[in-house]
């Protein structure tokens, strides 16, 4: 199928800065024997994870800390002052407060006094519902430089006392900074799909992240995450793998175009079950779970960083982003990197 330009071809979007924050504290699988009944063993043979980062207050780790500090690198890499960004958008289920938006907070710390900001909620897929967003607005000639950010702290929702989901868990940030081009490179599709007849297999209780009982007050902790971890890690392959499949033929392209595979760091088991279902060798499928578990909305942007910043990603290549998370809601993206 050929690729359809889109009504408004006039412009495209390209990534021109991606960044990242972890908070400082790293919890290891060993840290985590002495919380709950399990072992460094279990850990990394069911999951790939060593280790996570987790936030704190006392830090100045907060949401929108995290999202602050990730986007600074991005507009640094990109060599854009802070008033050019005309449009905010965050992918987060853990923002500071309900209101005002997280966007809206870091619009502030970055003095970006031209931009308008939201938010969007669509758990793990956060932060490539948001980029699909910016990207359309840009298409569309509405915005012309956006920061796109993807910032989640689950250590906040997460139940400490559950081992089968307080193993997974983590706290980071990641940002790009988008801008239009009317070359035909950078962003080239965005897929974004959700079940919401799904819902409960994967839904936190009403909270925020503001003031969290993270690793201690265990008994007061009245939100907290529940997932069903056997049904959610079928359904995250498939889902992966059809969106990334739908992304390909659009593009007429097939697996073996692509350079790099950046796909949502749940488990290192769903990866290499992604790799397997699109036939790409394992050595394209760019994965840092051992380094920082699941960071939900964070874990696309902070990944595509790492691999940016590692030069992983050369210029023409052909990057596929691959989401699922909360909702359900599942998501893609092809990127033809133009820096
Ligand atoms: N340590 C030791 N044993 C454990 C632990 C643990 N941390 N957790 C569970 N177990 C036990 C279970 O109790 C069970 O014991 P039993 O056989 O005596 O009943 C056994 O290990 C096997 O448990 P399973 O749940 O079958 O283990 P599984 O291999 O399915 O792995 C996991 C569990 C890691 C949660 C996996 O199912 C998974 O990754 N699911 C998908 C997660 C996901 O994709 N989530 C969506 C995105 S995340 C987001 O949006 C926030």
């Amino acid at each position: 199928m050929e690729r359809k330009p889109s009504i408004h071809s006039m412009y495209q979007t390209q990534i021109i800065g991606t960044g990242s924050c972890l908070p400082k504290r790293v919890l290891t699988n060993k840290d985590l024997e002495d919380i709950v009944d399990t072992s460094d063993k279990w850990i990394t043979r069911r999951t790939g994870i060593k280790e996570r980062h987790i936030s704190s207050n006392n830090e100045n780790e907060t949401t929108t800390e995290l999202a602050t500090q990730a986007s600074l690198k991005a507009i640094e890499m990109a060599g854009i002052e802070n008033q050019d960004i005309d449009l905010i958008i965050t992918g987060t289920v853990t923002s500071d407060r309900q209101f005002p938006s997280t966007s809206c907070m870091v619009q502030d710390s970055l003095k970006a006094t031209r931009a308008a900001g939201f938010d969007v909620s669509a758990g793990c897929s956060g932060f490539l519902y948001a980029l699909s967003i910016a990207d359309n607005a840009i298409r569309c000639g509405t915005s012309k430089t956006a920061l796109v950010i993807g910032v989640d702290r689950l250590s906040s929702i997460t139940n400490w006392l559950d081992r089968s989901t307080c193993v997974l868990l983590a706290d980071g940030a990641g940002a790009v900074v988008l801008n239009s081009t009317t070359e035909n490179q950078g962003i080239l599709s965005t897929h974004i799909r959700s079940d919401g007849a799904l819902w409960e297999l994967l839904y936190s209780s009403p909270g925020n992240s503001y003031s969290p009982k993270i690793l201690n007050d265990l008994d007061q902790m009245t939100y907290h995450l529940r997932m069903e971890g056997k049904r959610l890690f079928k359904k995250a392959i498939n889902c992966l793998t059809s969106i990334a499949k739908e992304a390909l033929q659009y593009n007429s392209l097939s697996s073996s175009d692509i350079n790099l595979v950046v796909p949502h760091q749940a488990n290192q088991r769903i990866i290499e079950g992604l790799a397997k279902s699109l036939a790409i060798p394992l050595e394209k499928m760019y994965s840092n779970i051992q380094l920082f578990g699941n960071t939900s909305s964070a874990s696309i942007p902070i990944a595509l960083d790492n691999a940016n910043r590692e030069g992983l990603i050369k210029k023409n290549d052909y990057v596929l982003l691959s989401s699922f998370g909360a909702g359900l809601t599942w998501a893609s993206s092809i990127l033809n990197w133009s820096r």
